[in-house]
């Protein structure tokens, strides 16, 4: 039986999605989780991207120890420097490198012929080899490239010290069938490929991304490489979960396992959902909250006398969670721990008290808390800022609403010590608040994103709002605030959002 290696690059390929925003904190959280998941290899980020982006990839070098902690560097020495620094004190670093093999990518991106390419890729692996044995190599936009070029490059790269040879579909443009001879190909035509680990790595934009993924499997790709929930650049890049899952079930068919403990797929794919406030598909396969429930009579009927008659995999193989545990005002700090343990989420003890004391408050308003309601109220929690960083207090806040009234609101805010007051009108109450709130703190910031979900049935049920702001030099900020009133609730993700903003704005003055 074969094995596959499963690369996850949520926290590099995935957080290029299009408002998918995390904090070193919560990426730290969630490589945790992969850990728990059993990955062989986490794919960090890009260190030189950004100093929040070295920051959570040395952060994840230091504390995940047992998958492989892996960094992606273009070719120049100044990417491979802050890859290194950034995975050094990992126990199995590992350097990712790539350069653009296509056509199109080299004439108008690069702006190079295709020897300076060979030349580019084989002196950065060279170089990248020169601190880590460990070695990925990428010709980016494989798909498209010319195939014996692109041998040519693998080959050089294999030659300068290449471990791992990923062949990505960058911009998701293979078929199945071509994809997997690619992958025969390279094996037949490269000398010295034999003893490298072939990998697929392949974006969603015609929805081929698992099939393309399975069919290099088929054709000797023994690493994958994709993100949970799929979430990544445009469509997305492959589904882990779908690639896991399709081995699982159809062992007879491809003869070929992996590691994974595919009880903590439903938490992993969860708490990323959460994080990066990308919520899932209903009918999302393996982990949309559809994806084991039965409407049809027919296939109710059929579930109740024999489960496989309409089910090929068990829910509980992904680790799905009946969310009833019912929380109220008599639940203490142990409970609550449990809840988060199993969320793979991790609060200090005053952080666990503080999430404790907000659901006695809430018990006497809402009649039931449930499990996905304490962990709103952690996240809450884990993504205040610090104690003296908030620049923005709110003071109070009033609307005034009605179906033959434009609806109006007064906010009282505390900014820098100062006291201001502002009134505007909207659309809705919520609006008339976010417009209250503008006319404070200026124009420097406006919202982008509004989501609400009530994340427990009924008119009491808490309000869970997400929202993003951007600032005027583009700079997109993710807050959240859970309230059992939707208005209480948005003015705070707003406000938090804001101070996000001033705080950032102000670390980036001094740096
Ligand atoms: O899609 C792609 O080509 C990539 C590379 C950096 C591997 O993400
Ligand atoms: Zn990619």
């Amino acid at each position: 039986m074969k094995h596959i290696r499963i690369f996850d690059t949520t926290l590099r390929d995935g957080e290029q999605s299009p408002g998918a925003n995390l904090t070193p904190a919560e990426k730290l959280m969630i490589a945790k989780q992969l850990e728990k998941m059993n990955v062989d290899i986490i794919e960090a980020g890009f260190p030189i991207s950004s100093k929040g982006s070295f920051e959570a990839v040395e952060a994840i070098a230091k504390e995940v120890k047992k998958p492989v902690i892996c960094a992606l560097a273009r070719t120049n020495k100044e990417d491979i420097d802050a890859a290194w620094n950034a995975i050094k004190h990992a126990k199995k670093p590992r350097i990712h490198v790539f350069v653009a093999t296509s056509q199109i990518h080299m004439e108008h991106k690069l702006k190079k012929s295709p020897e300076e390419v060979i030349k580019m890729a084989s002196e950065a692996v060279k170089y990248a080899k020169s601190f880590c044995e460990d070695i990925e190599f990428s010709p980016e936009d494989a798909s498209r490239s010319d195939i014996d070029y692109m041998c040519r490059v693998i080959e050089a790269a294999v030659a300068a010290g290449a471990t791992t040879i990923n062949i990505p579909d960058t911009v998701g443009y293979a078929h199945p069938d071509e994809y997997g001879s690619r992958f025969r190909y390279v094996q037949e035509n490269v000398a010295n490929i034999k003893g490298a680990i072939l990998s697929a790595h392949c974006h969603n934009d015609l929805g081929l991304a698992t099939a393309n993924s399975l069919a290099a499997i088929e054709n000797g790709a023994t690493q994958i490489e994709g993100t949970i929930n799929g979430i990544g650049e445009r469509a997305g890049n492959v589904a882990l979960e779908e690639v896991i899952m399709a081995l699982k079930t159809r062992k007879d068919y491809y003869d070929a396992d992996t590691a994974i403990n595919t009880k903590e797929i439903f938490r992993t794919s969860r708490m990323v959902s959460k994080l990066t406030g990308m919520p899932i598909q209903w009918n999302k396969a393996i982990v949309g909250r559809n994806a084991f429930s039965h409407e049809a009579g027919i296939h109710q009927h059929g579930v109740l006398s024999y489960k496989k008659t309409y089910e090929i995999m068990s829910s509980e193989d992904i680790g799905w969670e009946g969310e009833n545990i019912v929380f109220g005002k008599l639940s203490g700090k142990h409970a609550v721990e449990d809840v988060l343990k199993k969320a793979g989420i991790t609060l200090n003890k005053e952080q666990v008290l503080q999430v404790t004391a907000k659901i006695k408050e809430l018990s006497d308003k809402q009649k039931q808390i449930e499990q996905s309601d304490v962990i709103a109220l952690a996240l809450d929690t884990l993504n205040q800022l610090n104690e003296g960083e908030e620049i923005i207090k709110l003071d109070e806040w009033s609307v005034l609403t009605g179906n033959k009234i434009t609806p109006s609101s007064t906010v009282g805010l505390t900014i820098d010590g100062e006291k201001k007051v502002g009134t505007a009108a909207g659309v809705g109450p919520v609006d008339a608040a976010s417009n209250a709130i503008k006319s404070v703190i200026g124009p420097f910031i406006h919202l982008k994103e509004y989501n609400l979900k009530a994340i427990t049935g009924g008119t009491d049920a808490l309000a869970s709002v997400s929202i993003k702001l951007e600032d005027n030099q583009r700079n997109v900020f993710v807050s959240e605030a859970v309230e059992p009133d939707v208005i209480m609730a948005s003015v705070k993700a707003i406000i938090k959002g804001a101070n996000k903003a001033l705080v950032f704005k102000k670390r980036h003055k001094k740096e």
